[in-house]
């Protein structure tokens, strides 16, 4: 339902006397614009009725609120709203309206109250939650802060310390925590929510129970010479966890200002800051992903048949190595009963003790209970042959990467697998087409690409050939969200998406170090830029092997476009693989700490003379943002052609491929919002100027090319008719 048209609230008062307001904005009682202008005069006739005698605030259907409605920041942002600033409107109504009432409020809270929920429910004189109802400010996730006084409230709730950590981190607390914290007055069940909180107000009314203005309350906080100090720590951690990301040392500023100037002045400070930072880079950037994740599950010309996903009841993973294990622990973790299967007892053996050693990690973590470990670990079988699978729903092949063994093991899996199955293949490059080459069931053939460790990574490609039929497709969107994976559909090529936008990724920083860039230089420079690791030590992570297996098949499939570096393959001869063998770019101690080998310098040496390549001196005088242009305008350009190809369905896919699958910093918005915010133009030009330096590598691709003449942006929805997938 479109919060803009049907958002609202209701009043319904009582024979004794309390108004219950509840808020009705399906699915998750999102505030919009005019939910907050209902909620203000219902509230304004529940002050003005004589026969209410105080309010209690709920939402419908289970869910007090999710928080301000998101959709409508793309309007805030353009200016297209009437009201543009929803923190001094927040003001008006939550500080004036609510919480200077003459007449006490409850806020009900079941399932969330998060954001500018837990903001209005912060607002009222009490709150009663369920045991699970989660409450939490994840407003930062978005590049904003707490705009609805939630930096003021919530630390004189909790305290400065809690409120901090609660805001900083964006981790919501359950009911039962929060009631320890002194979030919430009280925590009873659902069936006994409404019925509290009303007498809870009736209490209040009657002096029975305190009647609390939370912006004014004094005893959670901190001495201010206290305060100062877990100020300056805040600041501290903050620069060094999340150095790019100057809208959380704002809210720590907003929260500071409360504390020296009072309540008031930070709120107004707080209004402020919100506008300004909802019209800033990040903000933009965290909006785009938040809508691109939401909008990868709507795939043209599939989603929109009409199609239910058929349950899946039992899978079978052939494979029980790094990746097969993972995927087991992700279904497993999700109530799927699985089949492992191996070549050999040895194998076998190793696979199920890797996937008990995940699913007890979870247990050490607190994220699981022994008892539904146990459980959890009884729906997993080992098998050596195919006989148990000839009731499985879907199969998931991660063997190694090798064609002819994939052909042969989906041949089999027609034979043993009933003929709804799905049969999906984990393969990181090789063309689908080929490895269903050796069977008539191509139809239900698909790639379910996942990335290591499989039980960890978010992301999840979905590989669709031409002949895939849309009921396997939506089976398998299903049992992604169900095993809670961002799933993104990709058409078959060498590398699907991900893969294609890694490889010249990799190939770039080659060619750097190659004419003379330090290798070391450029991981810093790209972890600066928010990668969680640099090209080399990345290459040292995944291993040289398996760099070579996938670089291979690039070489291969685009040679005009590859640049043939022998760098790896020299080190891999000598016995240097990455982390495994503790030798790569760099080496590694016994914790697996990293340290910078300048040893490497003689294989550089070797390989440039290899490439039949020189020094070229201007290396060493590239600034931070050629390195960073050098290196991810090739991935831009490859991106470019993925979209093109219709590998893509539309450009927001790639931008969640790019920060689920590459590690992409999430406040830059994703590879094409990134590109686009540099502009087409730009970017084609500086790659023009590099073909002509370092050749062919880094030429910019046609649809980039068309784009730029235009002066347009990279983004674009493809149409489906021209689609590849
Ligand atoms: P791995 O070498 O750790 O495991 C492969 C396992 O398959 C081995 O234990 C082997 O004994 C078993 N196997 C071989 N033939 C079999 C058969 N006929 N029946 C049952 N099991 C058989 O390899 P890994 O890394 O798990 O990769 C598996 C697949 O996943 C490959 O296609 C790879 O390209 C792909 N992949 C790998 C990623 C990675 O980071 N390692 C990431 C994404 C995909």
């Amino acid at each position: 339902m479109s919060s803009n048209t049907k958002g609202r609230t209701t009043i319904d008062v009582g024979a004794d006397g309390v108004a219950v307001i509840t808020i009705i904005n399906p699915p998750v009682n999102s505030l919009a614009l005019d939910v907050l202008y209902s909620l203000k005069e219902n509230y304004e006739q529940a002050l003005r009725r004589d026969d209410v005698k105080a309010i209690v605030v709920t939402g419908a259907n289970g869910k007090f609120s999710g928080g301000f409605d998101i959709s409508a920041f793309g309007k805030l942002q353009g200016g297209t709203v009437e009201s543009p600033k929803p923190g001094f409107i927040s003001v008006e109504i939550l500080t004036d309206t609510v919480e200077a009432a003459r007449k006490p409020s409850v806020a009900a809270i079941d399932g969330l109250a998060l954001g500018g929920g837990l903001e209005v429910a912060m607002a009222c004189h009490a709150r009663i939650s369920t045991p699970n109802a989660q409450l939490g400010l994840p407003e930062l996730q978005l590049g904003v802060l707490p705009g609805f006084g939630g930096t003021q409230r919530l630390p004189r709730l909790v305290g400065l310390a809690k409120s901090l950590e609660m805001i900083l981190t964006s981790k919501p607390v359950k009911g039962e925590e929060a009631v320890n914290l002194g979030l919430v007055d009280a925590v009873v069940p659902s069936n006994q929510l409404l019925g509290t909180a009303r007498k809870w107000a009736l209490d209040i009314l009657e002096c029975r129970k305190p009647w609390v203005a939370s912006l004014h309350k004094t005893d959670k906080i901190e001495p201010l010479g206290e305060a100062r100090e877990i100020f300056k720590f805040a600041r501290v951690q903050t620069r060094k966890q999340a150095p790019n990301l100057q809208h959380l040392l704002v809210v720590i500023d907003v929260i500071e200002e409360g504390i020296v100037s009072g309540p008031l002045a930070g709120l107004w400070k707080e209004a402020e800051a919100f506008q300004a930072l909802l019209h800033s880079d990040t903000c933009k950037a965290l909006v785009n992903v938040f809508f691109a994740q939401r909008a990868t599950t709507k795939v043209p010309g599939v989603t929109d048949l009409g199609l239910k996903p058929r349950r899946i009841k039992k899978v079978a993973i052939l494979g029980g190595g790094l990746m097969g294990s993972g995927i087991a622990t992700a279904l497993l973790r999700s109530g799927y009963p699985v089949i492992l299967k191996e070549v050999n007892d040895k194998f076998l053996q190793a696979g199920l003790g890797r996937v008990k050693a995940n699913l007890q990690s979870s247990v050490k973590k607190g994220k699981m209970s022994q008892e539904k470990f146990e459980k959890t670990l009884s729906l997993l079988k080992g098998a050596l042959d195919y006989e148990g699978f000839r009731d499985v729903d879907m199969v998931i092949e991660a063997v190694i990467e090798n064609v002819s063994l994939k052909q042969q093991v989906f041949a089999d899996l027609e034979k043993y697998c009933p003929s709804h199955c799905i049969l999906a293949s984990n393969t990181s490059t090789i063309d689908l087409n080929l490895i269903g080459e050796k069977t008539k069931s191509q139809d239900r053939i698909i790639g379910a690409h996942f990335f290591s460790p499989a039980h960890v990574m978010p992301l999840l490609e979905i590989v669709r050939t031409q002949k895939t039929s849309p009921q396997i497709i939506v089976d398998l969107l299903d049992v992604g969200k169900k095993i809670k994976k961002t799933p993104v559909v990709v058409g078959n090529c060498t590398g699907f998406a991900v893969n294609r936008m890694f490889f010249p990724y990799t190939q770039a920083a080659l060619l750097l170090v190659e004419r003379g860039a330090d290798v070391f230089r450029i991981d810093r420079i790209i972890t600066k830029f928010g990668m969680p690791m640099g090209p080399f030590r990345l290459c040292d992570l995944v291993g040289f092997g398996v760099a070579i297996a996938t670089g291979g098949q690039f070489v291969m499939n685009f040679p005009e476009r590859t640049y043939k570096s022998m760098l790896i393959p020299l080190m891999q001869e000598d016995k240097r693989a990455g982390e495994t063998t503790r030798k790569g770019f760099y080496v590694y101690d016994d914790r697996r700490k990293a340290s910078p080998d300048p040893e490497i310098k003689k294989y550089i040496e070797k390989a440039r003379e290899m490439s039949g390549v020189t020094i070229d001196h201007k290396m060493a005088k590239l600034s931070d943002k050629d390195i960073i242009e050098m290196i991810f305008f090739p991935v831009v350009n490859e991106a470019c052609r993925v979209l093109a190809e219709g590998i893509a369905v539309k450009s927001s896919d790639l931008d969640i491929s790019a920060i689920m699958g590459m590690g992409f910093p999430p406040y830059r918005g994703g590879i094409i919002f990134w590109a686009d915010t540099l502009g087409s133009k730009y970017i084609c030009s500086r790659l023009d100027e590099w073909s002509r330096m370092y050749g062919d590598f880094f030429k910019p691709c046609s649809y980039l090319a068309e784009r730029a003449a235009k002066g347009a942006p990279l983004s674009l929805t493809t149409d489906p008719a021209k689609s590849r997938l």
